[in-house]
C-alpha cells in the first residue's frame, strides 16, 4: 500500500531558482536564505520518498486566461520545465507516476471533486522551484512527481476549507493504492507577498510565522481564514497558502512539524520552508 509520510510547505518565489541557476546563493543577499535549506535536503536524502505529489499554480505558463481550471492533475510520464520568457530553466525534466496519478484522479473525481485531467503540462517556477529548494541540483530529479496546479491567479479561487478537503480525499486516495510507495506532498506558493498595485512589495512576516505556528496548532484557524483576510493581511497573492492547506489536509491531525525556516525577505515574498511529518 501506498504511504502517505510527510508534507513540506515551500515558498516558490522564481527569484530563488534563479539565484541557484545563477550561481548567487553565496551573495550576501541571498545566503541568509539559502543557510536554512541544507537541514530539509538531508532530511529529503534521508527519506527518500518515491512520489512527491507537488501542489502548486501555474504563472499562466501551461495555462491563459483563455481557460482557468480550478484544479489539475498531471497525469502524464514526463513534464518539461516551461519557458517563462528567458528560456525554461536549465533543470532536469520531471517524470511523471501515471499509476498513481490516474488512481488520485479517479479517486477524488468518485469522492466529488471535479479534477481537470493534464495530459501535457510544462511546468513553471510554481513547481521546479521547490524541487531545486528541497533537492539542490542533481542531475535527476531523486523522485517521481505528480503536479497537481490549482487556481490561486483568477478570483474565484477555492476556499482554504476546500483545499483542506482536497488534501483529505488525496490521502484517501493514497492511502488506497495498491503498490509499495512512499508518498511526500508539497503545498507551495507564498507566503506574504503583493506583486502588484498600491500594496505591491507588501510582506506580513507576523502574519507568515502564525501561518506556520498554527499549521500544528490551529489548523482550524487557517481553514477559516477567508479570501478578503488573505488579500488584507498577506498581500494580493498571499493567496498562495490555500496551496499549503491541500498539503496539511493531507496529513493527519497529530502531524509533527520536524523542521522550518523563515526568512525575509526573498525578491518580494516572506519565503518559508516547514517539513512536517505524519504521526
Ligand atoms: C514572485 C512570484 C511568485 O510566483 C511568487 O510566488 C512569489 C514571488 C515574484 O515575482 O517575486
Ligand atoms: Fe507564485
Amino acid at each position: 500500500m501506498a504511504n502517505l509520510i510527510a508534507g513540506i510547505g515551500t515558498t516558490h518565489t522564481p527569484a530563488i531558482g534563479a539565484a541557484i541557476d545563477n550561481g548567487k546563493t553565496d551573495q550576501p543577499y541571498w545566503k541568509p536564505l539559502f543557510a536554512g535549506y541544507p537541514k530539509a535536503r538531508e532530511w529529503m536524502a534521508e527519506t527518500k520518498p518515491d512520489v512527491a505529489i507537488i501542489v502548486y499554480n501555474d504563472h499562466a505558463s501551461a495555462f491563459s486566461l483563455d481557460i482557468i481550471p480550478t484544479f489539475v492533475v498531471g497525469v502524464a510520464e514526463q513534464f518539461a520545465p516551461a519557458d517563462e520568457g528567458y528560456g525554461p530553466r536549465r533543470v532536469p525534466a520531471v517524470e511523471g507516476h501515471p499509476e498513481l496519478a490516474w488512481h488520485l484522479v479517479e479517486s477524488l473525481i468518485f469522492d466529488e471533486f471535479d479534477i481537470t485531467i493534464a495530459n501535457d503540462l510544462p511546468v513553471d517556477h510554481g513547481l521546479t522551484v521547490p524541487l531545486s529548494i528541497t533537492c539542490g541540483q542533481p542531475d535527476a530529479w531523486p523522485m517521481k512527481v505528480i503536479p497537481l496546479a490549482v487556481n490561486v491567479i483568477q478570483y474565484p479561487q477555492p476556499t482554504g476549507r476546500r483545499c483542506f478537503n482536497l488534501g483529505k480525499a488525496i490521502r484517501k486516495a493514497v492511502d488506497s493504492f495498491d503498490e509499495d510507495l512512499n508518498v511526500v506532498i508539497f503545498g507551495t506558493g507564498g507566503m506574504s507577498h503583493q506583486l502588484q498595485g498600491e500594496r505591491a512589495g507588501l510582506i506580513n512576516s507576523e502574519f507568515d510565522v502564525a501561518f506556520l505556528d498554527d499549521l500544528t496548532r490551529d489548523v482550524g484557524r487557517l481553514t477559516d481564514i477567508g479570501h478578503t483576510e488573505y488579500l488584507r493581511e498577506s498581500g494580493s497573492e498571499g493567496i498562495e497558502l490555500i496551496m499549503w492547506l491541500i498539503m496539511r489536509g493531507a496529513l493527519g491531525d497529530d502531524a509533527k512539524e520536524i523542521y522550518r525556516h523563515y526568512h525575509v525577505p526573498a525578491s518580494n515574498s516572506g519565503a518559508g520552508l516547514i517539513v512536517l511529518e505524519d504521526a
